[in-house]
């Protein structure tokens, strides 16, 4: 799976974003050490808060269908600037993949690449608790 067809999957994702309040849709694709891939979109709700990213989506889609192995996720948007993860995304993703390698997209498909410890320096992960 190259970087450009994780990236075009991604973004196949923003038409299945739910954003009724934010109208922000955002698509996400997870590849997996094994091959696979997931895909996420982010999906509001009226009580805002209980949002979900797209990220997070791809992510938990992922975990419960038995992956824990990650090596790239790519992040879409429609937006002028590149559609940057959210903290809590970098988070949850670094529990997994500290090695994560991060596609970042913006509208007009341009996308940088760059390493999920950039993204979230210091991080802190299950080797902490220990
Ligand atoms: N959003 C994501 O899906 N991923 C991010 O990392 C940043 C924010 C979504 C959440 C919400 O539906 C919309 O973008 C506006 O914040």
């Amino acid at each position: 799976m190259t970087d450009q067809a994780l990236i075009d999957l991604a973004f196949t994702m923003l038409e299945r974003s739910y954003v009724p309040y934010s109208k922000f849709p955002v698509g996400a694709a997870l590849l997996c050490g094994d091959g696979a891939v997931f895909t996420g979109c982010n999906v509001e709700n009226a009580a805002y808060g209980s949002t979900i990213c797209a990220e997070r989506t791809a992510l938990v889609k992922a975990v419960s269908e038995g992956r824990r192995s990650f090596t790239t996720l790519a992040v879409v948007g429609r937006g002028e600037d590149y559609c940057w993860p959210c903290g809590a995304c970098r988070q949850m993703l670094y529990e997994f993949a500290p090695e994560l390698t991060v596609l970042v997209a913006r509208g007009d498909g341009a996308f940088v690449k760059l390493p999920l410890r950039e993204l979230l320096p210091h991080g802190f992960g299950p080797a902490s608790l220990s």
